[in-house]
């Protein structure tokens, strides 16, 4: 595979005028003298998207908390969030002052909640280091948590106006493509050869055009199924020459995911449920869950010998599984129906009991919502009255 050609940091690049070889299939003409920096430009200011809650403003912090939410998350998903979030929290002074536990009630469903406990953590760092004003500097604003080299350089670019290379999972692709850089992107050597392009690639002004642009290109046209006929770097992309667009980026090699078994009851009295907080770091840190036994404990004799509490039937619900980044969880959710007197006598530090409507809405994680929710939509009598079981739940291995 031929190496790729690292443009020049700024200003025109030289090409021969007319039509490439592959633009003559699309029909798309080349400029003469336009540097790929200069095509994502024009194309961003005429075709790129410019009313997204987090543009037309020199806000740090809108822009800031827009950067971590887009980490991993899509903007049809993180809109709503952004905007329930900037509500209840306008400044970086409010988010500074507000207890973990609110922060990932606004965060819970978006998942990732390393990055709520984060973005809370450098809110208050940037009230007591910075004065309440983010840093006007890549170098410093990655000394917050949560920010690593391309959101501090996004945030540089959008509120500062720096010229800063970013360098995310949709612009590794672009540029994987773009100058046929072959690899897996996660590998520290090709992402260390696509830091070196992304650099190189600056233009010498217009970097906020640039920046939303290659996010724009990413998200939009160079995408799984890509759309190169409407790219404006289409005749010089390396890849599309190569008729190998789909070779690039690399693949992650094969590797095994590892599989994981938990239990969870889930116990109900008198329209509540009971949830404990997790440890305030590690997976789902902060947040509020079922408990969770080993495969294989009894949630009966669980109940009975850690909380004290007596069971007037246990019915096993459907499996279901969520997927981490680094492994994947199969829940078996037991629903535990609790004797009445007994659950008044609960005390637990880390659990309390709340009713199904509120505990839709606490910070929990997303199976646990779904949990939730699929009890919900039981029917009342039966999330009320201990003697009565809904007829789809009678024969299925109720004990
Ligand atoms: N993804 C990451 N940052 C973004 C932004 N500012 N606009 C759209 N998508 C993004």
């Amino acid at each position: 595979m031929s190496k790729a050609v690292v443009p020049p940091a700024a200003g025109p690049r030289k090409r021969k005028a007319g039509v490439s070889a592959t633009s003559a299939t699309m029909a798309v003409p080349v400029p003469e003298d336009q540097s790929f920096a200069q095509r994502v430009i024009d194309w961003q200011r005429r075709h790129g998207r410019h009313d997204l809650p987090w543009q037309n403003t020199r806000d740090a912090y809108r822009i800031w908390l827009s950067e971590i939410m887009l980490q991993q998350t899509q903007v049809g998903t993180a809109l709503p969030y952004y905007l329930r979030f900037l509500d209840r929290f306008p400044d970086v002074a409010s988010l500074a002052a507000a207890d973990q536990d609110e922060v990932l009630q606004l965060w819970s469903g978006l998942g990732y909640y390393s990055r709520a406990r984060n973005l809370h953590k450098a809110a208050q760092q940037v009230v007591a280091e910075f004065k309440g004003r983010f840093p006007a500097d890549r170098i410093q604003l990655e000394s917050l948590p949560g920010v690593g080299r391309s959101t501090a350089a996004a945030i540089a670019a959008f509120a500062y106006g720096l010229c800063e290379a970013i360098l995310d999972g949709n612009v590794k692709r672009v540029l994987a493509r773009h100058y046929a850089v072959p690899g897996f992107p996660g590998d520290s050597k090709v992402a260390g050869r696509l830091w070196q392009i992304a650099e190189a690639a600056l233009p010498g002004e217009g970097i906020e055009a640039y920046t939303q642009g290659l996010m724009d290109l990413g998200a939009t046209l160079c995408t799984r199924t890509p759309e190169c006929g409407r790219c404006p770097v289409a005749p010089t992309c390396k890849a599309l020459e190569e008729n190998a667009v789909s070779d690039y980026p690399g693949a992650r090699a094969k590797r095994a995911v590892p599989r994981r078994e938990t239990t969870m009851p889930i116990l109900l009295h008198g329209g509540r449920v009971w949830l404990q907080a997790r440890p305030p770091s590690g997976i789902w840190g902060g947040l509020w869950a079922f408990p969770e036994l080993q495969p294989g404990i009894d949630a009966r004799d669980w109940c009975h010998s850690v909380l004290g509490l007596r069971l007037e039937g246990v019915q096993a619900l459907p499996l279901l599984r969520h997927g981490f980044t680094h492994f994947s969880l199969t829940i078996q959710p037991m629903l535990c129906r609790v004797a009445d007197q007994a659950a008044e006598g609960v005390r637990s530090a880390e659990g309390r009991w709340l009713p199904l409507a509120e505990a839709l809405n606490a910070a929990v994680p997303k199976p646990v919502r779904s949990l939730i929710e699929q009890v919900m939509s039981l029917e009342s009598e039966f999330l009320l009255d201990n003697n009565h079981w809904p007829d789809s739940m009678k024969k299925k291995g109720r004990s």
